[in-house]
This record gives structure tokens, C-alpha cells and sequence, in this order.
């Protein structure tokens, strides 16, 4: 298994706590957020019970999957609170110029 880079978008389409959804590798639904002039990406899958988490609420770090409230830090993946015990899985991030590359594990 190898690593690579893929672009998912522009710096200009996210301001201050916005977020883009993205498909890496075409398999893996994930949320590319920003948070001042940090841009952090996690699987976009909840490890609680699998839900979605494009719409979860976020407070500074912290994104909150909106179906039982479990919070995960956006830096780190880790889990905060229950009912999720178990890290959402983080994606490096680079800026190239005005371009979001994410890295993504590749078979
Ligand atoms: S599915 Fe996310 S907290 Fe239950």
C-alpha cells in the first residue's frame, strides 16, 4: 500500500470554519475543514455507529456527529466524549499554492 497526494479544491471555497465534503480515491467520503488558516481533513464517517458528519456542528476543533452527539477533535481525530470510543480517521493535509491536496492511503 502506498500514499499519495490528491487535489480536492481551492482555499478560496472555504473561509473560517467551512468545511467541503470529498471522496478520496473515490472510496472514501471525508470532510476537509478549516479552522483559521489550518486546514484539517477526517473520514467523514462516525465511528459510533457510521453516521455521516457533513452536517455536524463545529466549535472551534471539535465537530460533533449530529445523530448522538459524540464529539471528535478535527486535529487529532480523537474521540472526546460517548458515546464514540474510537478515533475518526485523520488525512494529511497540504497547501499548494490555492490548492487543497489530501493524502490518502492508496492500494
Ligand atoms: S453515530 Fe455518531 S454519535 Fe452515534
Amino acid at each position: 500500500m502506498s500514499d499519495r497526494f490528491e487535489r480536492v479544491g481551492s482555499t478560496s471555497e472555504l473561509g473560517d470554519g467551512d468545511r467541503l465534503s470529498v471522496i478520496l480515491g473515490d472510496e472514501v467520503s471525508a470532510l476537509v475543514i478549516r479552522i483559521a488558516d489550518d486546514y484539517y481533513c477526517v473520514e467523514d464517517v462516525c465511528t459510533h455507529d457510521g453516521q455521516p458528519m457533513t452536517d455536524g456542528e463545529l466549535n472551534g476543533c471539535e465537530l460533533t456527529c449530529p445523530r448522538h452527539g459524540a464529539k471528535f477533535d478535527v486535529r487529532t481525530g480523537k474521540a472526546l466524549c460517548m458515546p464514540a470510543t474510537q478515533p475518526v480517521e485523520t488525512f494529511e493535509v497540504e497547501i499548494r499554492g490555492e490548492d487543497i491536496f489530501v493524502k490518502y492511503p492508496n492500494d
